[in-house]
């Protein structure tokens, strides 16, 4: 299924059911010019964030036309995005991810933001790690929206206290306490068995296992020996022994079906990226009431990140090109940073403002953040377009994923790994 999908992709073809979702876009214009802006937000937390940038540009007199593409990490909007430009008609602006944002400045399809950027001190006020990916060869080409990290775990507090689960801090209390949860009936694990979320997952894994200068290694500077090593096989088989806690119908679950299952009180943790926290906001549930969040057992002292970029394409037109600086100016500016981060589960880019506007998971989380980094532990995602590029995280999308729906030995999938590593590298 998954190497069908590329090589739909490779072969420059739509899939219908994508094509058809693109064309579902809202409409909404204040007669001043709009702006279309493609992007794969459309959970229920998602699209509130998402309406907070609408609500601002209607108050700039700035109409919407909405381009939501469904299907998280934005696979699916990415292959959206390529037919768009293929056929000379790109949208105004696009939500990305950080190699594809550089790769669409590489192909001289972006309008600079240096003039926004040094207005608003970006150069100060948003973190290395961030600008290493929004900016281009010294220049600004996409604004950031904010810091999300994807090594957290999402729990349903009543389950814990009923069971009497404490928040595991070793990777064998974690496991012990699915399996107190899988043994009074319920799901331990709420699972999505799609690529981008096995990925995910097992990013969290590796993390966990290795430790940040292993993750460093593999996902980052992809080197062989430590794609294909003791630790990725011990990696792997974490990881098979964590899937056993996943119940039968994960199989294309979305990843906001499977927040819902911990909302509702169906399985006990989700291990995914905070925008998950945004669904648990969205249904009016408060952080460490409601629900608890911790970071994956073993990932503690360090930050898997990504960060939604808004890129702008180069157009002819006065009227589009304002209405993209004045969406840029928007979306760095504090008070916008702080109001979509509230409600999209994640944490500010901006490492310049004040944490307590944010809830306790989040609060904790932007220390955090800034405190990786500084240390140099603030690392890019694998699953999120933050550690290589889309040809490198496809492949190992492939693997993690057969490895997920097949009964491959763990030695096999490291060997594998490095293999197809090597070869989308070269
Ligand atoms: C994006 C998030 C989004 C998530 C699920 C991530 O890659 O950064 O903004 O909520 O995918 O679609």
């Amino acid at each position: 299924m998954t190497i069908m999908f590329n090589k739909c992709l490779m072969a420059g073809v739509i899939p219908l059911a994508i094509a058809l979702s693109s064309t579902a876009f809202a409409q909404e214009s204040t007669g001043k010019g709009e702006v279309e802006v493609l992007n794969w937000w459309t959970s229920g937390g998602e699209a509130k964030a998402l309406g907070a940038l609408k609500d601002q540009l209607a108050d700039d007199g700035i109409g919407w036309q909405n381009m939501p593409v469904a299907g998280g990490a934005g696979t699916n909007a990415m292959a959206v995005l390529r037919s768009r430009i293929t056929s000379n008609n790109p949208p105004t602006a696009a939500q990305v991810l950080g190699y594809d944002a550089q790769d669409w400045a590489d192909r001289d399809a972006l309008s600079s933001l240096d003039d926004v950027a040094s207005a608003g001190n970006w150069d100060e006020v948003f973190p290395q790690p961030i600008q290493h990916f929004a900016k281009s060869d010294g220049h600004w080409i996409a604004a950031p929206f904010e810091i999300h990290s994807t090594n957290w775990v999402w729990a349903n507090k009543s389950m814990m206290d009923e069971l009497g689960i404490q928040q595991p801090g070793s990777w064998e209390e974690f496991m012990a306490s699915m399996k107190k949860a899988q043994d009074a009936g319920h799901t331990g694990l709420a699972y999505g068995g799609q690529p981008w979320q096995d990925a995910t997952v097992f990013e969290n894994v590796v993390l966990a296992t290795g430790g940040a200068d292993f993750y460093r290694r593999a996902m980052i500077d992809l080197d062989p020996e430590a794609l294909d090593s003791d630790t990725m096989i011990r990696s792997f088989d974490r990881f098979r022994e964590l899937l056993q806690y996943k119940d039968d119908n994960s199989p294309g679950r979305d990843w906001n079906l499977a927040t819902a299952m911990v909302i509702n009180g169906d399985a006990l943790y989700q291990i995914m990226g905070d925008w998950a926290k945004g669904e648990f906001l969205n249904a009016g549930l408060e952080p460490e009431q409601d629900f608890m969040c911790f970071r994956t057992p073993g990932t503690q002292d360090a930050v898997t990140f990504n960060s939604d970029l808004m890129i702008m394409f180069k157009n002819d037109n006065d009227q589009q090109q304002a209405m993209q600086r004045t969406m840029a100016e928007i979306i760095g500016s504090p008070e916008f940073q702080m109001t979509f981060s509230q409600l999209k589960g994640s944490v500010p880019a901006r490492t310049d403002l004040l944490a307590d506007k944010l809830d306790a998971c989040a609060q904790r989380g932007y220390e955090q953040a800034k405190a990786a980094a500084e240390s140099d532990t603030l690392m890019g995602s694998m699953a999120h377009g933050y550690a290589a590029p889309a040809s490198v995280k496809n492949a190992v999308f492939d693997i993690v994923s057969s490895f997920v729906n097949s009964d491959m030995p763990s030695d096999v999938a490291a060997e594998q790994l490095a293999m197809v590593v090597q070869g989308a590298r070269s």
